[in-house]
């Protein structure tokens, strides 16, 4: 599983980041972004040697043996992105552990730019992830994601969101159609990513049942989150 993703793939990924947070900061001093499912923190530590003390970065994993803070100096000594006198200079941001797609556990409003890249195809509630994407962003918030898909998994287990409506399966495209504030566009890469802005979502969705195709086949990563319209 790759976990050291940074800067340049996360511009192929989930588009501008740069001249996101360039706009951000013309408005404000200073911005709080959260990545989840940062890894070994590569797209972090490429933000922060960019943009100093402008930005506080809060990071998190699901298990603390996913990467956390040292994983992310020695990787990034390791990828000669910074030398060791530097490091005394950066400020380092914080990483958090648990299930996104549970809680994120960041106050409502507090964040202006959520990113996740290859993450969010591992979350068992990937709906719920949704949800609490839009409540932790400030008003004028956005955040960008990849959309959970993988080549790799079985066609049994594809798509790894499904979304039931009075017996047929809906594509996630066309379900998220009648909310406002998350919306699918196609990525540099031509695959689809997932732009969220500030809201209060109500999906209406009872999760049935999350397949960790994991569980079954040690050489595959994903899980299939199948959902009904209650
Ligand atoms: C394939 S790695 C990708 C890491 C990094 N974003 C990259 O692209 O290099 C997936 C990451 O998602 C995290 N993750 C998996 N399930 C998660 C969950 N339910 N909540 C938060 N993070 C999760 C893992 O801890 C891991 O660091």
């Amino acid at each position: 599983m790759v976990k050291t993703r940074g800067l340049i793939e996360a511009r192929k990924k989930l588009g501008n980041v740069d001249r996101i947070i360039d706009n951000m900061l013309r408005k404000k001093k200073k911005i709080k972004i959260f990545e989840s499912g940062c890894g070994y923190g590569r797209l972090i530590m490429d933000l922060v040697l960019k943009y100093g003390n402008r930005i506080d970065v809060v990071g998190m994993n699901f298990k603390k043996n996913h990467g956390g803070l040292e994983k992310m100096i020695s990787n990034a000594l390791k990828e000669k992105i910074i030398l060791k006198e530097e490091l005394k200079k950066i400020k380092l941001p914080k990483i958090i552990y648990g299930d996104a797609g549970e809680k994120i556990p960041l106050k409502t409003g507090s964040i202006d730019l959520v990113l996740s890249q290859t993450s969010v195809y591992l979350y068992k509630n990937k709906m719920n992830f949704f949800r609490e994407v839009g409540r932790v962003l400030t008003k004028e918030g956005v955040g960008l994601i990849t959309y959970p898909g993988s080549k790799k998994i079985p066609k049994e287990f594809q798509p790894l969101l499904k979304i039931y409506k009075k017996g047929k399966q809906i594509s996630f495209d066309s379900f998220i159609k009648s909310f406002k504030n998350i919306r699918l566009f196609k990525n540099k890469e031509g695959w689809p990513a997932i732009e969220i802005k500030k809201a209060n979502f109500d999906f209406g969705l009872e999760l049935e049942a999350a397949i960790n195709v994991n569980h079954l086949d040690k050489k595959l990563f994903g899980v299939q989150s199948i959902y009904y319209v209650k």
